[in-house]
């Protein structure tokens, strides 16, 4: 905001666009020595005078502006009108047209995202990639790009054949682990699947022949055999229905499921286009693509069993999702132990001759260790999403209950906070990073959390109800029995206040973050900044009395606070928490 405002009035005096000066503007590292500063030494070169000398002609320039300009050897330092600033600023953002800035223009981006296995558990890496999907839907979709998320359901492939087998065997039988507390609804099919999945690896250590009627029973998968096919449905739908629960626990619905089953009439057309164009080539009785040119190991396309493999269907998917969706852009939102899988597939497009290859996007994340044994014992070795959400409410309750008893929708509201922690809990971290996953760190009220942050914006919510019921209108800024004609003029002066001004300078960095976070697909970047909002509010929340002095300085503190309320709510719920009033 002050960059775009300050390049807009330096536009005319020198010779560089807008967003050439916007770029090179810095922010002093202490706001004591200004706002902003231009350091003039690449100007120097153009305008063939020294930086010092450009810098005070700038300043002699700017004299009778709304900027006090001042040089400082080869510096400009700027320093804004706090008051008339926070004004202009404090109104874009109540009218709505501040922190929508259209970077997307309409491209049409489809977010591969969570894509978890059926018959399997939702893992970890999965709730990664659907919360960080999520958020790069929203803020995506915030910054004008057209979103499409699809779910990408592992619901194809060997592994199908194998529950097949082990259903056909002992599908009916009653497991070990068939305890009477989890025998009822606590028992969910998934666990069931995952025990049937891996008693046929145990078994089949002892009896190979196991393997090979799980991949006969693929093959006639693949070619349509009734029995498979009906029994593969039934391990889709009964997936689906517990995947469903945790996304709406979640927050997150999808545009599209469209599984890896969907392609699977979709593949024979692609490896034709391979062979049509040459690219296929035998090797040790399967059908693969050479990318030896790029120090890779080949893609595989068909086994020697002629079945297909995921890099098959990944083919298939992004020649469906650019030719008949019309993606502009692709992401992937996988693991970072995919890297290989990717740069291969998107290798093979580009060597069958499509350019748009380039905007096919791997985008992927770390790994996330969770606090080890104490949620992993719960229920054997695997680690179930459920239990993890389940435990961050239970604790978010327990910690609702000693701060506020009595609260109004206390279920409710630590729902929000237990979820919203462990979803801020993953997305606060730079994605690429591993991260170390605790509990009691994500639900700390103190710590960089999403409780604080919801904490903190549920502390501006009640101030502003309750400067309504003291003495304002709900339009904070209007007197009681007023109406709009004789609104009170908020008196700005405040804002010469360091913790006043530091506090609206962050509210007017929001667009500039959000802008980052959807260029670089990192969510990080507004959740740090939303610490950053939320700490500085903090600051001058301890520091300043809101409810006090005249009527004209608290409508201009209700106001400020209102933005920050407003920043951080947007900001939260694109990242995909929610937001109580009251905590
Ligand atoms: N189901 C896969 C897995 O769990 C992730 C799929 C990601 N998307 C894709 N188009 N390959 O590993």
């Amino acid at each position: 905001m002050i960059r775009e405002q300050l390049a807009e009035a330096l536009e005319t005096k020198l010779p560089m666009t807008r967003d050439e000066i916007i770029k090179l503007l810095e922010y002093p590292p202490n706001p004591d020595m200004g706002d902003a500063a231009l350091p003039c030494f690449t100007l120097a070169k153009t305008m063939k005078q020294s930086p010092q000398h450009i810098a005070m002609e700038l300043a002699e320039e700017l004299k009778d502006s709304d900027w006090i300009a001042e040089a400082a050897g080869p510096y400009l330092n700027f320093r804004l009108n706090r008051r008339s600033h926070a004004s202009v600023l404090l109104e874009r953002i109540q009218n709505g047209s501040f922190g929508k800035p259209d970077i997307g223009k309409g491209e049409r981006v489809i977010i591969d995202m969570s894509s978890p296995n059926i018959a399997k558990p939702f893992g970890i890496g999965h709730l990664r990639s659907t919360m960080i999907g999520n958020a790069l839907y929203r803020i995506l979709r915030e910054t004008g790009y057209e979103t499409i998320s699809v779910n990408h359901l592992g619901d194809w492939g060997t592994q199908f054949g194998k529950m097949i087998t082990a259903w056909l065997r002992w599908g009916g039988e009653s497991t070990q682990n068939d305890t009477p507390q989890n025998a009822n609804e606590n028992t969910s099919i998934i666990k069931k699947y995952l025990e049937l999945y891996v008693r046929f690896h145990d078994e089949a250590q002892s009896k190979p022949e196991l393997e090979d009627e799980a991949r006969e029973w693929f093959k006639r998968l693949e070619q349509g055999d009734e029995t498979a096919h009906s029994l593969w449905l039934g391990f889709v739908e009964e997936s689906l229905k517990e995947f469903r629960k945790l996304y709406e626990r979640l927050g997150v619905s999808f545009d599209h499921y469209l599984g890896e089953s969907f392609y699977n009439d979709k593949m024979e057309p692609v490896l034709e286009q391979l062979k049509e164009k040459g690219l296929l080539e035998e090797s040790d009785g399967a059908m693969v693509v050479s990318l030896e040119e790029f120090g890779m190991p080949p893609c595989i396309m068909v086994k020697s069993n002629g079945t297909s493999i995921y890099a098959t269907r990944d083919l298939a998917t992004a020649l469906y999702r650019r030719n008949e969706m019309k993606a502009d852009t692709l992401l992937y939102v996988v693991g970072g132990e995919q890297a290989l899988h990717f740069k291969q597939v998107f290798h093979v497009l580009g060597k069958m001759g499509f350019e748009w290859s380039s905007e096919c996007k791997h985008i992927p994340f770390g790994l996330m260790r969770m606090e080890g044994q104490k949620m992993s014992t719960r229920r054997g070795k695997v680690l179930f999403l459920e239990d993890v959400l389940n435990e961050a409410v239970d604790r978010a309750r327990a910690l609702i209950q000693s701060k506020s008893p009595g609260l109004a929708n206390a279920d409710a509201v630590a729902e929000a906070i237990g979820v919203g922690a462990v979803v801020f809990g993953d997305l606060k971290n730079t994605r690429t990073l591993d991260v170390d996953f605790s509990l009691q760190e994500v639900l700390n009220f103190d710590g960089e959390t999403g409780p604080y942050l919801q904490y903190t914006y549920a502390r501006t919510a009640s101030i502003v109800k309750k400067a309504a019921s003291s003495f304002m209108n709900k339009e904070a800024g209007a007197p009681k029995h007023g109406s709009a004609d004789n609104e009170i003029v908020a008196d700005f002066s405040l804002m010469e206040n360091n913790f006043a001004w530091n506090l609206a300078v962050t509210v007017g960095k929001y667009e500039e973050a959000l802008v980052q976070a959807a260029s670089r697909y990192e969510p990080s970047v507004l959740a740090r900044y939303l610490l950053d909002l939320a700490q500085s509010f903090n600051r001058f929340y301890h520091h300043i009395k809101v409810l006090s002095g005249t009527e004209e300085e608290q409508a201009a503190k209700i106001k400020l606070v209102r933005a920050v309320g407003q920043t951080l709510g947007r900001g939260l719920n694109l990242l995909g928490l929610q937001t109580p009033e009251e905590i």
